[in-house]
């Protein structure tokens, strides 16, 4: 038996009538929009059909919600996270400018205490390598299409990707992982008292010689860099991990608010976290060596730690 020409046309436009009917009697009940503004207006909310497989959600066409996302995503969540990068910057920039090198005024003294031990500095490293790794990467998803794309292409871009995006994915475990520990180590440090708000009314001694406010093993300022980064953390991991599996938490509207938190949380903390390590390395004389060898020269810990080093003097750990 043969199928005729007419045969093979009438099977083609009945499949196409089957598979266009949904959407078809969906439009025919209102009058056909007159033009495209008509058109959106018309399909401001989702348009959605029914599927038979378990994932329903792969019933939904058109999110218009997404559109609005997408907007909010690409203007004022990435010009105001790149806008407070490049004031934090700035402002680093403008302080080491006027304010130079933070000396130990009384001189370095050849005598150290230990600052730092190891677990603590282990907890320190692993989060901060990671937190770069972290940071770069997740930069590199919110501007790297505009910044790095053109400067070395599309090949080399994807490979960088690619690598970058497996990075962000696996490093966010120990560095949860180094933030928990550190949290652990230094919590009971991190309590704000009565010292700290003198230390915040003298500006931490950060903008004159020779002011040095009282502080513990911690000053305020450190404290208010502890909380953002443990607090900061938490926001990072909950919403990366919802965007980690993807519909396993939430739904569609769940989906598109993580991003947006998570962009946002990413972003501060990387402003904030460039001027702590601004002034953990060259920003103030002596105060890397709390974090590389673990011990400080007792000057530099009498002039910015007089309390913790009253404490650990009473329970003899000087040299
Ligand atoms: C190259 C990068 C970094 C350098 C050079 C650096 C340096 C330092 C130093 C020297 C200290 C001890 C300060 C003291 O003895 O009083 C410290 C403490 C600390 N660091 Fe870092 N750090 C870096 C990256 C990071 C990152 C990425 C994070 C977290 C995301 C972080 C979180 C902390 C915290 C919570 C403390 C204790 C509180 C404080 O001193 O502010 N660090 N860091």
């Amino acid at each position: 038996m043969t199928i005729g020409k007419g045969g093979i046309l009438g099977a083609v436009l009945l499949t196409l009538v089957l598979l266009f009917a949904p959407f078809a009697s969906g439009l025919a009940q209102q009058a056909p929009p007159a033009n495209d503004a008509a058109l959106i207006e018309q399909l401001k909310g989702p348009l959605a059909g029914r599927v038979s497989i378990p994932d329903a959600k792969s019933g939904l066409l058109i999110q218009p919600q997404g559109r609005d996302w997408r907007q909010t995503l690409e203007g004022p969540v990435k010009a105001g996270g790149g806008w407070l990068l490049i004031l934090s910057v700035v402002a680093i920039a403008l302080f080491m400018a006027i304010r130079g090198r933070i000396k130990v005024d009384s001189g370095l003294s050849g005598r150290t205490i230990e600052r730092f031990n190891g677990i603590e500095r282990f907890a320190h490293w692993l989060t901060a390598v990671c937190f770069i790794v972290l940071g770069l990467s997740g930069l590199n998803l919110s501007f790297g299409k505009s910044l790095i794309l053109p400067l070395i292409g599309p090949e080399a871009f994807t490979g960088l990707s690619t690598f970058g995006k497996l990075a962000h994915n696996y490093l966010s475990f120990p560095f949860v992982f180094g933030v928990l520990l550190m949290a652990v180590l230094w919590i009971r440090h991190n309590i704000f008292t009565g010292v700290d708000m003198q230390w915040f009314r003298q500006g931490g001694g950060l903008f004159s010689r020779g002011v040095h406010p009282p502080a513990g093993k911690f000053n305020g300022g450190q404290k208010v860099i502890f909380w953002l980064v443990v607090l900061g953390a938490i926001v990072l991991a909950v919403s990366g991990y919802i965007l980690m599996f993807p519909f396993y938490f939430t739904d569609m509207a769940g989906m598109q608010l993580s991003l947006i938190v998570h962009a946002i949380a990413g972003m501060v903390m990387v402003a904030v976290i460039l001027g702590h390590i601004y002034i953990g390395s060259i920003g103030m004389e002596g105060a890397f060596d709390a974090m590389g060898t673990g011990q400080v020269d007792v000057n530099w810990a009498r002039e910015h730690h007089s309390l913790w080093v009253k404490e650990q003097s009473r329970a003899g750990g000087e040299d």
